[in-house]
């Protein structure tokens, strides 16, 4: 074989109490990477705008590392085409990682399990969250609802109800270069026990809510004590969002990932559209638009 293309989905992370343990895929966009094998050195091309130096580019940093794991040395071309949104707490990075690792473990027939693929993949969020956290790409890669522990490391997918539906609202915000490791900064290094426990109960509950299929006690389990209030000051409008998008029928809501997207957890028979208009409207108020999504978990990575 010669070329290998696969595709990644985007994804959410923390689900509100889950921070860097609980990953969505989300069938709202793709990222797409082909790896060929050419010439004498790894180069990366692409139509969008991203980083293309290897090291500052998360598919391009999986290969490299993949490669140098493996001992390859033959010179390849990594083609990247962008779906998912940059910089807005959709999985971007980790998406291109995960679909990096996935082209290049079937371009050399490695027959890696999904946990080292993960592994791999999540170097990759080094080029642009400044450290490695695994829930993104672990949604990515298996696709579903993910749970991530990393001592030992180790990922548990478990499959999302059908009747869960998933509401984004994309903020027209201009974010920091390096938004991840920004947001990251204004969080607490220490918590107070009882918000400990209460942000515990309610992940232990969306775990629950997946394993039973019960989509009311997932979103109703969608409230964090301790990430929330410290990074929504960096999403004009986010109280407002939130509100609305509760009276409008969502059934919890919470950042998407590191922001500044915001994400309604709601079932099939709520009214999409106007939890959307809701989010909206909640970011009017800080004058400010918003791209909305209505979208559902999705499978994980795969070869075309
Ligand atoms: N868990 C990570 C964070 C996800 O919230 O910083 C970043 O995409």
């Amino acid at each position: 074989m010669k070329s290998v293309v696969a595709r990644a989905p985007s994804s959410t992370a923390n689900l509100g109490p889950g921070f860097d343990v609980f990953g969505l895929a989300l069938d709202a966009y793709y990222d797409e990477i082909q790896i060929t094998k050419q010439g004498n050195e790894i180069v990366i091309e692409s139509l969008d705008s991203v980083p293309i130096e290897l090291e500052k580019n998360s598919a391009g940093l999986v290969v490299k590392e993949m490669s140098k794991k493996f001992k390859i040395k033959e010179g390849l071309l990594i083609k990247i085409k962008k779906g998912v949104p940059a910089g807005f707490g959709m999985g971007s990075s980790a998406a291109s990682a995960a679909a990096a690792a996935v082209a290049f473990n079937a371009l050399f027939d490695l027959d890696l399990d999904q946990n080292t693929l993960v592994e791999f993949a999540g170097i990759g969020e080094r080029a642009s969250a400044g450290s490695i956290h695994y829930d993104n790409v672990s949604a990515s890669v298996l696709g579903g609802f993910v749970i991530v522990r990393t001592d030992p490391f180790d990922v548990i997918k478990i499959d999302p109800p059908k009747d869960l539906v998933l509401c984004v609202a994309i903020p027209k915000i201009s974010v920091p270069k390096k938004k991840t490791e920004v947001s990251r900064g204004v969080l607490p290094q220490q918590v107070k026990l009882s918000d400990y426990v209460k942000n515990l109960a309610n992940a232990s509950a969306i775990t629950a809510g997946f394993i039973k299929k019960d989509v009311e006690l997932i979103g109703h389990s969608i409230k964090d004590i301790i990430v929330e209030p410290a990074r929504k000051h960096l999403i004009p409008g986010f109280d407002k969002v939130k509100t609305n998008a509760l009276q409008a029928g969502a059934l919890g809501v919470t950042i998407s990932g590191a922001g500044p997207s915001v994400i309604s957890f709601t079932s099939k028979f709520a009214d999409h559209k106007k939890i959307c208009k809701a989010m909206e409207k909640g970011f009017a108020s800080a004058d400010i638009k918003c791209v909305t999504v209505i979208c559902r978990p999705s499978k994980g990575a795969f070869v075309l």
